[in-house]
């Protein structure tokens, strides 16, 4: 009976072990400089429009994570990054995607909304009372430790 039970939950771990691996991922970058954080704020969809996140998107097929994120980088805000080190943990987004959030720092170009409304640079004590999009929010004391 015992056995037929640890059956049972182990074919459960392997069935959501591969749903994990099957996630699509979205990658953020926690730029930080002079000890502030770079954030952007959304121009669209009209629901998410005004909220805050950190850079990022999605990686596409055949990219890796670090590649993803460097372009979404480029594209988003006219800089180049170099990633690092993985902040926090990863966020259940909607559907099958997550959000993972690494390091990132800015080796060239001075960040600008090019995709977006507006950019700023947040300090440890503003991270909290920003109108962060939900998944983002979740790293918040993930993003307030990297800043102190
Ligand atoms: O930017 P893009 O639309 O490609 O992002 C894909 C999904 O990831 C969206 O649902 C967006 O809301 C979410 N996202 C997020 N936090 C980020 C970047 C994207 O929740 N920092």
């Amino acid at each position: 009976m015992a056995l037929r039970v640890l059956e049972k939950r182990s074919a459960l771990l392997a069935r959501r072990c591969e749903e994990l691996s099957a996630a699509r991922i979205v990658v953020g970058a926690a730029i930080v400089r002079n000890g502030r954080l770079l954030a952007q704020q959304r121009a669209y969809p009209e629901s998410h429009a005004g909220q805050w996140e950190l850079p990022g998107g999605r990686v596409e097929d055949g990219e890796k994570p670090e590649e993803a994120l460097a372009r979404e980088c480029a594209e988003e805000l006219g800089v180049s990054v170099v990633v690092g080190e993985q902040v926090g943990p990863d966020v259940p987004l909607k559907q099958d995607m997550i959000l993972r959030i690494h390091a990132a720092e800015l080796v060239g170009g001075e960040p600008e909304a090019l995709e977006h409304n507006a950019v700023r640079w947040l300090t440890a004590d503003e991270v909290p009372g920003v109108d962060w999009l939900p998944a983002d929010r979740v790293l918040v004391p993930a993003l307030q430790a990297l800043l102190t």
